[in-house]
């Protein structure tokens, strides 16, 4: 399988202390090589972990504008993110979707600006309590998917988070085996939709409620090649068992 890939999604959490102790404990962790490892604060705070980060540990943006900056108040554009040094942005994430109101082609549009600027991009999924309930899990999440390819067409720089809106912050994790099964539909969409090459470079990475007691098993799962991480990541010792759970 590809290699394993762990964001710790800090969200709107932190302060200049309270940043700096975490950086702080990833610093001294111990973590394995085999792992790409990215933590996304805030952007007030990002060149303060940038600058205060020693581990091969990368940053992501939680958002961007969707294309060039100028008169956009209250904007941060993808420009401004590589020039600041960062590495990645977070795309559709759930809050930003069903909190924010963002549409599919403004996370489309946004995600192919970033790529163009040479940003990864973690292009999230997931389908809401409701859409589980109506089997419709699978719909959604292709829905999605194709709103991203009808956007961009080079996926080498895109790991696709899948992240069950029900499974956010409440605790309640996908089991592996429900985890699996969307990973492994999201493969073969990948497959069919883009191409087979795609699909086997690509991550899936799995996010809602993972955490240190958790994190191991559901790496045993063929198709889950990392997690995205909220709360959990918010500690610096959980958040390294969390990248170290490899297999
Ligand atoms: P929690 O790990 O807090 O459930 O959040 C997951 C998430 O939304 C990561 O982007």
């Amino acid at each position: 399988s590809c290699r394993f890939f762990v964001g710790g999604n800090w969200k709107c959490n932190g302060t200049v202390e309270s940043l700096k102790k975490l950086v702080d404990e990833l610093n001294s962790a111990k973590l394995e090589e085999d792992v790409d490892i990215v933590v996304s604060p805030p952007y007030l705070y990002i060149s303060q972990v940038l600058g205060s980060l020693t581990k091969r540990i990368e940053v992501a943006a939680q958002n961007c504008w969707t294309g060039k900056g100028g008169a956009f108040t209250g904007e941060i554009s993808a420009d401004q993110l590589v020039d600041g040094g960062v590495k990645w942005v977070i795309q559709g994430h759930s809050e930003r979707r069903h909190v924010i109101g963002e549409t599919d082609a403004m996370i489309g549009q946004k995600s192919a600006y970033a790529l163009s600027k040479n940003l990864g991009v973690i292009a999230c999924v997931g389908e809401k309590l409701e859409d589980r309930e109506a089997n419709r899990t699978t719909d959604v999440v292709f829905e999605q998917l194709q709103a991203y390819a009808d956007a961009v067409s080079d996926w080498s720089n895109i790991v696709v988070a899948y992240e069950p809106v029900w499974a956010i912050g409440t605790g309640k994790v996908a089991s592996p085996q429900q985890a699996q099964e969307v990973h492994a539909a999201i493969r073969q969409w990948l497959k069919e939709k883009i191409s087979p090459e795609v699909s086997s470079k690509t991550r899936i990475i799995y996010g809602g409620s993972v955490n240190g007691a958790n994190s191991a098993e559901l790496a045993t799962q063929e198709d889950i090649d990392g997690f995205l991480v909220g709360g959990a990541a918010l500690k610096g010792l959980e958040f390294a068992t969390i990248c170290n759970a490899v297999t």
